[in-house]
């Protein structure tokens, strides 16, 4: 009988041994997908609520794309540019892509942040309001913020009484009203943001519309907070049933790689219970 021990002991101790190299060797494959990636060089971390190939690594809405070694960020309007995540204060900063295209840096689609999209702007937002070939149009008539849209690609060559220009607008943008004189043949309104009063050229105009995109938007989430996963080791995500869970090196947790296991994992449940019957039948 002693010498049957023995062996049940035996046995049992390979078995708690090829269990942990078991675990060790093979991390939660959730874990590994959700693990912070940048794109190529980039220097910025994607990581939840953002993510980038598995939905369950982040919040819906939160995809990314690559492009060279910037995340996109796909909108009904533009695919923005993020240039800045800061996770702790749960912002971050996107650029119009327009601003990278040389040839004609011009926008011609709308986008908004206000409604379909799980980001809230800031109360600084502004739009600029793009109005294309207008005929009528008499030098300031808006008062102040006008902006010029000089490029090649905005406006009639063949005409050269069409003008192009863009407007500030405060808000709420959907009281103003465009001079009924002035027919223009497309338009576009992007948001942009604004610290101050624009700053006035010399003679009252600002003369670049481009400095004011070029500031970029700064957008903030609210869900829920990662912290607790992060800092025992985890990375946040969703299970199946779209239930918070923290993805950690063995397998998934409530809450943090401290918190409660969800459903266990095949190879470690099975094992565990047969030694213990093993060691409590002598
Ligand atoms: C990464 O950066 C290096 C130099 O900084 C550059 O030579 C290389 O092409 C870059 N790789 C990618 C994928 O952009
Ligand atoms: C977060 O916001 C606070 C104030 O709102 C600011 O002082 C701090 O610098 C911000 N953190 C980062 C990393 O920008
Ligand atoms: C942008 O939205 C306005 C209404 O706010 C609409 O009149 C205009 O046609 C839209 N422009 C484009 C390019 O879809
Ligand atoms: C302006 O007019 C020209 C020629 O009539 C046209 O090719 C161009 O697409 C128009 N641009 C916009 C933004 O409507």
């Amino acid at each position: 009988m002693d010498s049957m021990f023995n062996v049940h002991l035996i046995l049992l101790h390979i078995i708690t041994f090829l269990t942990l190299v078991q675990q060790v060797l093979s991390a939660d494959f959730q874990f590994e997908a959700c693990k912070p990636k940048t794109c190529g060089n980039g220097s910025i971390i994607i990581k939840y609520p953002f993510w980038i190939q598995e939905d369950y690594c982040g919040q819906p809405g939160f995809g990314v794309t690559c492009k060279d070694n910037d995340p996109i960020l796909h909108t009904s309007g533009y695919d923005y540019i993020i240039r800045e995540i800061d996770y702790e204060n749960k912002s971050f900063r996107v650029e119009n892509p327009v601003l990278q295209d040389k040839e004609c840096p011009v926008p011609f689609q709308n986008s908004t942040f206000s409604d379909q999209t799980p980001f809230k702007t800031g109360f600084n937002v502004r739009e600029l309001s793009f109005h294309y070939n207008c005929s009528n149009y008499q030098p300031g008539r808006f008062g102040y913020f006008v902006y010029p849209v000089t490029s090649s690609c905005a406006k009639s060559s063949s005409d050269d009484k069409l003008v192009s220009f863009a407007i500030l607008l405060f808000t709420p943008p959907k009281d103003f009203v465009m001079d009924p004189l002035i027919i223009c043949q497309s338009l576009a309104r992007v948001p942009i943001e604004m610290e101050a009063e624009p700053s006035l050229g010399p003679d009252g105009q600002d003369k670049d519309y481009m400095l004011l995109l070029k500031k970029g938007l700064t957008l903030g989430w609210d869900r829920i907070s990662c912290t607790g996963c992060e800092e025992s080791g985890g990375y946040c995500g969703f299970d199946k049933s779209s239930i918070f869970v923290c993805f950690c090196n063995d397998q998934p947790h409530y809450e943090s790689c401290n918190g409660a296991s969800v459903t266990p994992i095949a190879p470690v449940a099975v094992d565990k219970p047969t030694a213990h019957g093993m060691s409590f039948s002598t």
